[in-house]
């Protein structure tokens, strides 16, 4: 297939394009690099720097795309909450843009990254696709929209639409030269933050909120690994059906705390990981976790590295040979 990847210098994007590239498709990337990387650019893809809110130039009837995925969005809930305007224009309008541009070059499939942050609090654990939709913070409400529109999209105009709702995605793809890893700036997400504080790049790492109703206070999420997540987009496309929306959950169904989280780090680095608790952020929900149980049916999807040694273990492992040079 000639497949579109929006996002495809980011994080998940670069690993979902290496493994598109290796099953054999024709891959083109649109990424303004804002958050993005050009060293995780395939050199096989082409690269198109530009916006998604341009995707029209890119996605013309005549270029003959067989799909879209999109990855490229602003990811940071946090900063979802004081900078919201931010996130409407990028996440939502941004995206509803590309959604006009696939309508009108005939693009027949779409697979969307959505997010465990359109569930809010959940009222059952772990979270099915059917559970109520009531998001915490502005993040989840920017890709709620999407999923809304691309429901409709199926409907009234016939598009193959897929929406994965990925759970905390971590770890790192390395495959023979390959090795492509997470890398915000700033960093926001609690495992490359463990790990800096590891490997003494930062003096701390700030637990927000310990008084959550949960074992030991902090909250509780479910880690993918970003090789298993990817693989699930490879078997998304395939299952794509015209005039469907389908949507799949994809974590592993175990919920970590945050501290224990932090143990796990401890325990692969080898090294002390001072904690300081700080007050709750704004939008957090208690505790996420998956049922993925859909994704398994429906896709055959099977996670290969599902434990959370395994996926700090590869985190790490990039971390120390392409982040601080060492063996
Ligand atoms: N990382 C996670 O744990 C997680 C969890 C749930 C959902 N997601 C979703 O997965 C997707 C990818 O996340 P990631 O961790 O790889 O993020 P990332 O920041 O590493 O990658 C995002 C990429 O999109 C590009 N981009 C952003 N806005 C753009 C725009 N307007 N036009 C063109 N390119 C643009 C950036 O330059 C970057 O390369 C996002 O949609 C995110 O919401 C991520």
């Amino acid at each position: 297939m000639k497949l579109l990847v929006t996002g495809g210098a980011g994080f998940i994007g670069s690993v979902v394009t290496r493994m598109l590239l290796d099953a054999g498709h024709e891959v083109v990337v649109l990424d303004d690099l804002r958050t993005g990387h050009r060293e995780a650019l395939a050199p096989e893809a082409t690269h198109v720097a530009a916006s998604i809110h341009d995707a029209a130039r890119v996605l013309t009837p005549q270029a003959g795309f067989d799909g879209v995925l999109h990855f490229a969005a602003l990811i940071a809930a946090g900063e979802s909450m004081t900078a919201p305007e931010k996130y409407w224009h990028t996440n939502t309008v941004g995206s509803l843009a590309l959604i006009d541009a696939v309508r009108a070059a005939g693009v027949p499939r779409m697979v969307f990254s959505s997010t465990a942050a359109v569930y809010g609090n959940p009222v059952e654990l772990p979270i099915p696709e059917t559970a109520v939709q009531a998001p915490t913070n502005t993040y989840g409400a920017t890709k709620l929209a999407v999923d809304m529109a691309l429901t409709s999209e199926a409907v009234g105009h016939g598009l193959a639409a897929v929406s994965l709702r990925y759970f905390n995605v971590a770890g790192a793809y390395l495959h023979g030269d390959t090795a492509l890893g997470e890398r915000h700036d700033p960093e926001t997400h609690l495992i490359p933050i463990a790990l800096e504080v590891a490997a003494d790049q930062r003096d701390k790492l700030q637990l927000f909120g310990d008084d959550y109703p949960t074992p030991d206070g902090t909250c509780v999420r479910d880690y993918i690994h970003v090789a298993d997540l990817a693989r699930a987009h490879l078997l998304a496309l395939d299952a794509a059906t015209a005039a469907q929306h389908r949507v799949y959950n994809l974590g592993n169904g175990n919920g970590f705390t945050n501290r224990q989280v932090v143990d796990v780090v401890r325990e692969v680095t080898g090294h002390p990981v001072p904690v300081e608790v700080a007050p709750r952020r704004e939008g957090d929900p208690a505790e996420l976790v998956a049922s993925a149980a859909l994704a398994r049916a429906d896709l055959g999807w099977e996670p290969r590295k599902p434990t959370l040694h395994a996926i700090v273990a590869d985190a790490w492992s990039f971390y120390r040979t392409h982040r601080l040079g060492r063996p």
